[in-house]
C-alpha cells in the first residue's frame, strides 16, 4: 500500500520488521505445514498523520474460532473494565431503556458489569472461541465482524439506538474504519457517544514499545489522527484521556459533530503532539533507530546469558512477543519455553519462533535463572505475584522502555 487507508494521502514508510507470522497463530507441536507470513512495516500519512501498517492481513486469518486471547487474564484489566462499566452506568447509561454495544467484547470482561446492572447490551465479537465464553457468562453476543451492515441489522432488530458504542483494543485492529463510522452513525443515538481505547502512539515512541506493532494492530492512534478521522466521518473528538493500561493508551470519546462541548483534554493533547512533532518522519525514524538498538541489546544479553549457561524462559506468550521473537531472531535455543496462563496457547508453539508454550506451573518447576517478561504491560501485577521467583534468586529481563535486568 502506498496511500493512507483512511484519507488516501501519501504514506511515508519508516519502519520494516521483515516477514512476520500471525501474532496469535500458535501452532500444534507436530505442525509441519507452512505458516502465513506477511511484511510488517509502518507508514505515516503525510496528510492526516495516521500511522498504519503497510500491509493488511485478511481479518478471518486473525479473528476466528481459534482466537486464543482472553481479556480476563489479568486482575488489573478486570478491575479496569469493572471501573469503566461503572463509569458508563453513572454517565451514559442512566435511562431505563439505555442500550450499549461493545465491539470486540472478547470474553465479556466489561459487559459483565452492565449485564449485572440489568442494562440492555450486545457484544459484537467475530472470534467464536472467546464469544462463546462471554455467552456462557450470560452476556448477549453476536458472532460477527462489526461493519455498516451489522450495525444496520442491530439497529433494526433492537428497535432503538444505542447510547453507547464502546470498544477496547479493537478499533485499531480494523483497517476499514469508514464502514465502522457509518455503522456507528446508523446505530448511535443522536446524543450518544462512541468511546474507544487503544495503544497511544506517543507511549509507543517514548517507550520504544515496538512490540505493539503486529498484524492485529493496523493503526497507531494519536489524538491528532483520531481527531481528523472523526471529523472526516461527520463526528467530533470531544475527550481524550490517557490510560495507564497495556503500556499506555488513550480513551477517545467521539460524539456527533456539534452535539457535545469538547473537553479541554483534546486541545491540550493536540498541542502537545504538535510541539513534540509526534507524527513527523524525523521523530518516527528516530523511534525506529531506538527499535534497532533495543533489538541488538536484547539479543546480546540473551546470547551472553546462554554463554554463561543460564536458564532463560519467557513469561507471557503475548501477541506482542511475536514481533520481538521474530524480529530479534529469538528461538528456543535462547528462551527454552514461554509460560502462559491461556489454555488455548498451552502445549503449542509460538508463531514463527516455535518456542513451546507451557502452563504457569512449569515456571516454578524449577524456577529459571532469568525470565524474559514478554507481558511487560502487566509487569507490576506479575512481578508482585511472582515474588517467590525473586526470592529464589531469579531475575526479570525487561525490554521496555529499554533492555534491563531487574
Ligand atoms: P496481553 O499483554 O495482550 O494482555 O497478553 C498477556 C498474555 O500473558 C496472555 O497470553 C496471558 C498471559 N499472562 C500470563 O501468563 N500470566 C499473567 O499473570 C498475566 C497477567 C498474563
Amino acid at each position: 500500500m502506498t496511500s493512507c487507508r483512511i484519507c488516501g494521502g501519501r504514506l511515508h514508510e519508516f519502519g520494516d520488521f521483515g516477514t512476520q507470522p500471525l501474532s496469535s497463530g500458535f501452532l500444534e507441536p507436530d505442525y509441519i505445514g507452512d505458516e502465513y507470513f506477511f511484511r510488517l512495516a509502518l507508514g505515516v500519512c503525510a496528510s492526516c498523520s495516521m500511522v498504519q501498517l503497510m500491509e493488511e492481513v485478511p481479518r478471518h486469518l486473525m479473528f476466528n474460532g481459534h482466537y486464543p486471547y482472553l481479556s480476563s487474564g489479568s486482575s488489573v484489566m478486570r478491575k479496569h473494565f469493572e471501573q469503566t462499566a461503572q463509569h458508563f452506568l453513572r454517565t451514559e447509561l442512566t435511562s431505563p431503556d439505555a442500550f450499549a454495544v461493545e465491539l470486540g467484547c472478547n470474553d465479556g470482561i466489561m459487559l459483565r458489569a452492565l449485564a449485572d446492572a440489568g442494562v440492555r447490551h450486545l457484544g459484537v465479537e467475530p472470534s467464536e472461541s472467546v464469544a462463546d465464553i462471554a455467552r456462557r457468562n450470560g452476556i448477549r453476543v453476536t458472532t460477527e465482524f462489526f461493519q455498516e451492515s451489522t450495525a444496520t441489522e442491530i439497529r433494526e432488530a433492537e428497535g432503538r439506538p444505542a447510547q453507547l458504542v464502546y470498544a477496547a483494543n479493537t478499533i485499531c485492529h480494523i483497517p476499514y474504519v469508514d464502514s465502522i463510522f457509518r455503522g456507528v452513525d446508523a446505530l448511535l443515538a443522536d446524543d450518544g457517544v462512541f468511546v474507544f481505547e487503544d495503544p497511544y502512539l506517543a507511549d509507543i515512541v517514548d517507550k520504544t514499545a515496538y512490540d505493539q506493532i503486529y498484524d492485529e494492530h493496523f493503526y497507531f492512534f494519536s489524538v491528532t489522527s483520531v481527531s481528523a478521522m472523526a471529523q472526516r466521518f461527520g463526528f467530533e473528538l470531544v475527550k481524550a484521556e490517557r490510560l495507564p493500561v497495556h503500556g499506555g493508551e488513550v480513551r477517545y470519546t467521539i460524539a456527533r459533530q456539534g452535539r457535545r462541548t469538547p473537553d479541554s483534554s483534546v486541545a491540550a493533547l493536540l498541542a502537545e503532539e504538535k510541539v513534540r512533532r509526534l507524527a513527523d518522519l524525523d521523530t518516527l525514524n528516530a523511534f525506529f533507530r531506538n527499535v534497532e538498538k533495543s533489538r541488538d541489546d536484547l539479543v546480546e544479553l540473551l546470547r551472553q546469558l546462554k554463554a554463561e549457561g543460564r536458564r532463560v524462559v519467557g513469561y507471557g506468550a503475548t501477541a506482542k512477543s511475536a514481533t520481538v521473537a521474530n524480529y530479534c531472531g529469538i528461538g528456543r535455543e535462547l528462551v527454552s519455553f514461554v509460560s502462559d496462563t491461556t489454555p488455548n496457547k498451552q502445549g503449542r508453539l509460538t508463531p514463527g519462533s516455535h518456542i513451546p508454550v507451557r502452563p504457569r506451573s512449569a515456571f516454578e518447576n524449577p524456577y529459571p535463572d532469568y525470565a524474559l517478561l514478554f507481558a511487560w504491560n502487566h509487569a507490576e501485577e506479575i512481578i508482585a505475584k511472582e515474588i517467590r521467583f525473586r526470592e529464589a534468586g531469579g531475575k526479570w529481563i525487561l525490554y521496555v522502555p529499554h533492555v534491563q535486568v531487574v
